[in-house]
């Protein structure tokens, strides 16, 4: 499985902030957004990741991230010229995804908890897969509407009338069909290649599953100042009552296997002395 980490856009309800760092390097509490994503896939057992950016951030996020190696991992970084959907990543990284089946996941989501999507990822074979986050406010989100069994009959965007507390958040499982939908769609009124007119292909053939996200997982989008502050208070009330670290990329990749003892120490070795440091320090004294 390859992943995506799609962190493009013009974050322009983050304005003037968005001026500093585009909208996925901004710190949510202690280290840049990017990083919990990119936890996600990692977790999932992920190492093929390619980041799309627009031309002005993709040099910084090469510059965070580097090649991969030190994580035990490879990335590979590919521009999006301009924002014209979410779906675009698809054509963008269509040499990148090859025949394997491909994860992307937004930038600036942020996944904590038991999300069952080590196993998506672990049981996919074909088709897509989609997650479905029971939420306040679903007429933001693009949403599940479900027939009396529980089965999925639609996806419908930013709905007006209530259809089920069911939004469909940014982490999304594809098999390699998903370059050749992606070049059937046509950009929706706001000139954009809609993620869920994509889902919606592979539920007009029936290969779309969703699976809808246990109620002890978090999902939070930090894409306003407010939801950003949110974000990191949560991530702080965790991280400091439970003395771990959700986010740590080095962490996870060590705990699945990615890098041996001397490889993680030698990470660590590079790192300045600082909190996280000696957090991951703790990590290599206390492996479980
Ligand atoms: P949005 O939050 O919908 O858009 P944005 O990030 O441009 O922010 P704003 O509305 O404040 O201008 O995008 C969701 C995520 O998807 C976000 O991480 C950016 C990313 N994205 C791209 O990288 N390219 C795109 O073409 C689109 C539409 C979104």
């Amino acid at each position: 499985m390859k992943g995506i980490i799609l962190a493009g856009g013009a974050g322009s309800r983050l304005y003037p902030m968005s001026l500093v760092a585009s909208k996925q390097l901004q710190p949510v509490y202690d280290k840049p957004m990017v990083y919990y994503p990119l936890t996600t896939l990692l977790e999932a057992g992920i190492r093929e990741i390619a980041v799309i950016s627009t031309p002005h951030d993709l040099p910084r996020f090469r510059q965070l991230l580097g090649d991969g190696k030190r994580l035990g991992i490879h990335f590979t970084y590919i521009e999006q010229a301009r924002p014209e959907g979410i779906a675009q990543a698809f054509l963008l990284a269509e040499s990148f995804i090859g025949n394997e089946p491909v994860a992307l996941i937004l930038g600036d989501n942020i996944f904590y908890g038991a999300t069952g999507f080590n196993e998506t990822i672990r049981d996919f074979t074909s088709g897509a897969t989609v997650f479905g986050y029971s939420v306040r406010d679903p007429e933001r989100y693009g949403v599940i509407a479900l027939d009396t069994k529980g089965k999925v009959v639609d996806i419908i965007e930013k709905p007006k009338t209530f259809v089920s507390p069911y939004a469909v958040p940014g982490f999304y499982v594809y098999d390699d069909s998903v370059v050749a939908r992606t070049r059937k769609l046509q950009p929706s009124p706001r000139g954009e290649l809609e993620i869920t007119d994509l889902n919606k292909s592979y539920l007009a053939d029936g290969h779309l599953q969703v699976h809808l996200v246990p109620r002890g997982v978090a999902w939070l989008d930090a894409g306003t100042s407010s939801s950003l502050h949110d974000a990191s208070a949560f991530i702080q009330a965790i991280e400091k009552r439970q003395s771990i670290k959700v986010g740590c990329p080095e962490e996870a990749a060590y705990r699945r296997g990615f890098i041996s003892d001397d490889e993680f120490a030698a990470l660590i070795a590079a790192l300045p002395h600082c909190e996280y440091r000696a957090y991951l320090e703790e990590t290599l004294n206390k492996p479980f």
